[in-house]
């Protein structure tokens, strides 16, 4: 494979434009002192989740699955001064890492991680009338993909932008005999997503210094 030419160019292209702070240096910082597996975005991802957030304008945000801010951080810092963005987290552990972290953050203020399993986080969320979002962010376990973005639609507005990382799982998605329950939880996913009629959508494979992998990105209709 080309993965060692994949990570040279993704490094070159992140020393041009995708360059990184004090802040995400802390959270990649935090992991390794954790010995969290890091499960982050790369930052030419993080960049690209940046120029996604002011295309739709975002001023209101929403991630699924925290871990410890990183992707959290890029989106942050492209919202406005009076933008915020809610991040939920099931882990007790990395939500607290993230809070730590986040609180030191240039843009801590405009940041809240929400600790619980995301689907009664979502629910809470529109029980409290706090949608429409502009972007939402999926990253989370893998197996409730399909639901978490049933909520995203369901939490956005006309041109608010939905992300799905990890739904090509290096070319796993290929195998339709897979056993394995992330493959067949993003399977689910982009399958839908195929005959969704209220959303247009693409899947962007990512390569470089991380695994072989793809994100969905979607605006809806
Ligand atoms: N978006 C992060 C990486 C997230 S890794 C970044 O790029 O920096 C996936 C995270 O989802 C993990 O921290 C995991 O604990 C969390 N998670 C797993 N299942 C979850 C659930 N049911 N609800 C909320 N978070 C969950
Ligand atoms: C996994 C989850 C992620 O969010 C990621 O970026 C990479 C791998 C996983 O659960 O395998
Ligand atoms: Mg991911």
């Amino acid at each position: 494979m080309n993965d060692k030419l994949f990570r040279e160019v993704d490094l070159y292209i992140a020393n041009l434009l995708a360059k990184e702070n004090k802040d995400h240096v802390q959270v990649t910082e935090t992991l390794t002192q954790e010995k969290i597996p890091n499960a982050s975005i790369s930052p030419n991802q993080g960049k690209l989740l940046q120029v996604l957030a002011q295309t739709c304008g975002a001023k209101n945000i929403l991630e699924i699955g925290t871990l410890c801010g990183y992707s959290t951080l890029w989106m942050a810092e492209a919202l406005p001064s009076d933008g915020r963005i809610i991040s939920i987290e099931a882990d007790a552990h990395h939500a607290r890492l993230a809070k730590d972290n986040v609180r030191q953050c240039t843009r801590g203020h405009q940041i809240e991680i929400r600790e619980g399993q995301a689907l009664s986080i979502l629910k809470q969320i529109e029980e409290e009338g706090l949608e429409p979002f502009d972007m939402i962010f999926i990253d989370a376990d893998k197996p409730p993909y399909l639901e978490y973005f049933q909520w995203a639609i369901k939490l956005s507005r006309a041109g608010s932008i939905i992300v799905a990382d990890n739904v090509i799982r290096g070319g796993k998605v290929l195998d339709a005999q897979s056993i394995d329950e992330k493959v067949i939880g993003v399977q689910r996913l982009n399958t839908w997503l195929s005959a969704c009629t209220t959303i247009t959508a693409t899947i962007i494979q990512t390569v470089g210094v991380k695994e072989h992998d793809g994100m969905v990105i979607a605006v809806v209709k």
